[in-house]
């Protein structure tokens, strides 16, 4: 039936930029098109009120979106201004009071305000697989039209919770069952015409009904799941209180959301959250790969099965791609694919994928300790150890098996891809792709690119990260390429901080207390101090003469204080596992600032926050200057995804301008002056 296709018959009809409404018998079409997601834009939201108009006299208005998706969510570019008029309550709200019951016929995804209008919907019908959601909390708001009063009268508390506090997708089967909707249909059109043709008596409209009961407990248990799972984030408990608002009748409960939707949109939180969201799709599309058409590929070589390689080659099988991993002799080729299987295992044990699923990508995978094998493969990834000479060793071989097209790349995380890839043929198809630990679960990956990396390969790089559902951000060379090269800044200016008189503790519960995942001596723990020592060792050589130098971790090092896993390092571990403070170690501090004449004095909180940002930003701002990154906001994303920044915090590069620039440039002039020559400072600090 040609008039159930959008924008079919588009000539009879009301024709305005973004919906048109067709009237075919009794069923009057309303139809928005507005790519690539169908958004709540200005012209949306004015082109939709006029089309309620336009529907008298139908029997029905049924609603539905062109294109991949049913409205995924607003306009998040026009969040920055002062809304424009017709405002989303109003625009719902006639939805809600059209004579002419609506139908809303869903596909794709039905996200933020496109819900919150299927809402108002008399009925709603969705396609198999439709996902339902309220992801405002995951920009720092609650939504701004009745979202939080007509959810948990139309589902329930406890699932209105999940959907708004947690960010959940709801699956239609799943909102069927919720009663959240009232069909899943694969014809929508067909669905709606049978429905026009009945015709049942018009429900109790959303805003009307009761919200079914629910016990206290549930809300404060809610509660203190999301305190502790935000870490100093605030929407997911505004987005509680708002729900709680529904206890009252929609005419007080729905003002009150949206006044308060419209104050969080100028909050912080939301600024910073906003800015991630955009930080991220800029990262994922760098201009040094703008019009490069990246490389199909379906079969990856890795070498190295160890704690990385493994890691990766599970990420890769999982996103359905063929794995050849080679390892240097058959007993480890064994242990690699044990490690791999084990990881796949835990995948499907955390519910991320489902046996067959597991058994199709292990049929896809193989450990062999021939080179031979990696013939036929489109992409190598090195992750062998951290050994400039085995790694060349490794590509001359790969060179060979693959051939002089095959792209290669490097996992390195210290070491210069350029001086690696120095004796190998087409260097413009090789460049470095430097994953985190685990990685087949951490989501950042720099693409580095050397300076004979081709636009092409570069691309390729990206397209296999996001394959990989990864976050990929382009990075230069430098040491430690940014996110690495941050840190080791990070860790230097905290170990200045315990020579002139804090304490690890001090350090660990500031930087937590500013929202990161942990602090930086909790992280050296978990992490391991090894791979840190080797560096230091390694950059003993370039050190410049005038840098301050606390040799604190290298001590802990030769007792054999190696972190969690050797069950002390920065902090002694029991049997909980759970960190305390160590005397010897305070002792060994104490010890150094005397040994160095060194007057220990004690640090406020916002002390050790202020100069440990001030560090990151500071550095954050040479790696730009260095164009070893495109822009800030590249670093942000890096230290979000890679470092347990708080997302709510927007990064450091967000953080610093929101607090000031000012503020950064005085905590880092301090930071320099109390270890003069230990520090370069960004020319436009
Ligand atoms: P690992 O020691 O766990 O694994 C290295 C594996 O490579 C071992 O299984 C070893 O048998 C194998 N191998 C060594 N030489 C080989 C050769 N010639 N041919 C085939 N296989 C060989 O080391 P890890 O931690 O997996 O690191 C690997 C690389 O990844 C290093 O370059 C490291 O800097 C980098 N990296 C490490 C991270 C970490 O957190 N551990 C994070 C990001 C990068």
């Amino acid at each position: 039936m040609s008039e159930s296709r959008p924008n079919a018959g588009r000539e009879a009809a009301a024709d305005r930029s973004t919906v048109t409404v067709d009237r075919s018998g009794e069923i009057a079409w309303v139809t928005i098109d507005n790519p690539p997601v169908n958004a709540t834009s200005n012209a949306v939201r004015a082109d939709l009120a006029a089309a309620v108009k336009d529907v008298q006299g139908a029997r029905v208005a049924a609603l539905r979106c062109a294109g991949r998706t049913f409205i995924a969510g607003g306009d998040m570019s026009e969040f920055d201004a002062p809304p424009v008029e017709p405002h989303l309550p109003d625009v719902v709200q006639m939805v809600e009071d059209s004579e002419v019951p609506f139908v809303a016929l869903m596909h794709g995804n039905v996200l933020g305000g496109g819900f919150e209008i299927a809402m108002a919907c008399a009925w709603r019908i969705a396609a198999p697989g439709t996902g339902f959601g309220l992801p405002e909390v995951n920009v720092g708001l609650i939504p701004g039209a009745g979202g939080t009063q007509r959810l948990p009268r139309l589902v329930g508390m406890e699932a209105a919770i999940d959907i708004a506090c947690r960010g959940r997708i709801v699956t239609a089967e799943d909102m069927l069952k919720l009663g959240g909707i009232d069909r899943v249909a694969d014809d929508l059109a067909a669905a709606c015409m049978e429905l026009s043709a009945e015709l049942p008596a018009r429900p109790v409209p959303a805003s009307r009904r009761p919200v079914p009961a629910f016990s206290d407990q549930l809300v404060a248990e809610a509660e203190k799941s999301l305190r502790k799972r935000a870490r100093g984030q605030q929407s997911p408990l505004e987005n509680l209180r708002a729900l709680q608002w529904s206890a009252a009748p929609f005419e007080q409960g729905q003002p009150r959301e949206r006044a308060r939707h419209l104050e969080l949109r100028r909050s912080p939180e939301s600024r910073a959250l906003r800015h991630v969201f955009f930080a991220e799709r800029a990262a994922a599309r760098p201009e040094a790969i703008a019009g490069a058409t990246p490389r199909d590929v379906a079969r990856v070589a890795i070498v190295g099965g160890g704690l990385m390689g493994a890691g990766i080659a599970a990420a890769a099988l999982t996103a359905g791609l063929r794995v050849t991993l080679i390892e240097r002799d058959a007993e480890a080729a064994g242990a690699a694919h044990e490690r791999v299987s084990g990881l796949l295992d835990g995948a499907v044990d955390r519910g991320k994928m489902d046996d067959a699923a597991r058994d199709a990508a292990l049929a896809g995978f193989a450990a062999v300790d021939d080179y031979a094998h990696a013939a036929g493969a489109d992409l190598a990834i090195e992750a062998v150890f951290e050994d400039a000479a085995v790694k060349r060793e490794v590509f001359a071989k790969l060179s060979e098996a693959m051939g002089e097209e095959a792209i290669l790349a490097t996992n390195t995380s210290y070491l210069d891809p350029h001086d690696i890839f120095r004796d190998i043929p087409r260097p413009d198809r090789c460049l470095g792709l430097h994953f985190f630990s685990p990685a087949n679960i951490m989501k950042l990956v720099e693409v580095v690119q050397t300076p004979d990396t081709a636009a092409e390969v570069l691309a390729t790089g990206f397209a296999l990260a996001r394959r990989l559902r990864k976050m990929p951000v382009l990075s230069g060379i430098c040491d430690g390429f940014i996110g690495n090269r941050i840190l080791s800044a990070y860790r230097r200016a905290a170990d200045y901080l315990l020579a002139d008189g804090a304490l690890p503790h001090e350090v660990d519960a500031a930087m937590r207390g500013f929202g990161m995942a942990m602090g930086p001596y909790e992280m050296q723990d978990m992490a391991g101090l090894q791979i840190a020592w080797a560096n230091r060792k390694r950059q003993a050589a370039t050190r410049p003469a005038g840098e301050r130098y606390v040799a604190i971790a290298d001590r802990l090092c030769e007792m054999g204080r190696l972190g969690r896993r050797s069950g002390k390092g920065w902090y002694d571990y029991g049997d909980d596992g759970k960190p305390q403070r160590s005397t010897e170690v305070e002792a060994l501090i104490e010890a150094h600032s005397r040994e160095h004449g060194l007057a220990r004095r004690s640090f406020a909180e916002e002390e050790i926050t202020g100069r440990l940002l001030a560090v990151m930003a500071n550095e954050g701002l040479r790696i730009v200057e260095e164009d070893i990154a495109e822009r800030p906001g590249d670093i942000d994303v890096v230290e979000v995804h890679g470092y347990g920044f708080p997302r709510w915090r927007g990064g450091p590069m967000h953080h610093a301008s929101e607090v000031g620039w000012d503020v950064t440039r005085r905590n880092m002039h301090l930071v320099a002056e109390e270890s003069p020559g230990s520090w370069g400072l960004a020319s436009k600090l």
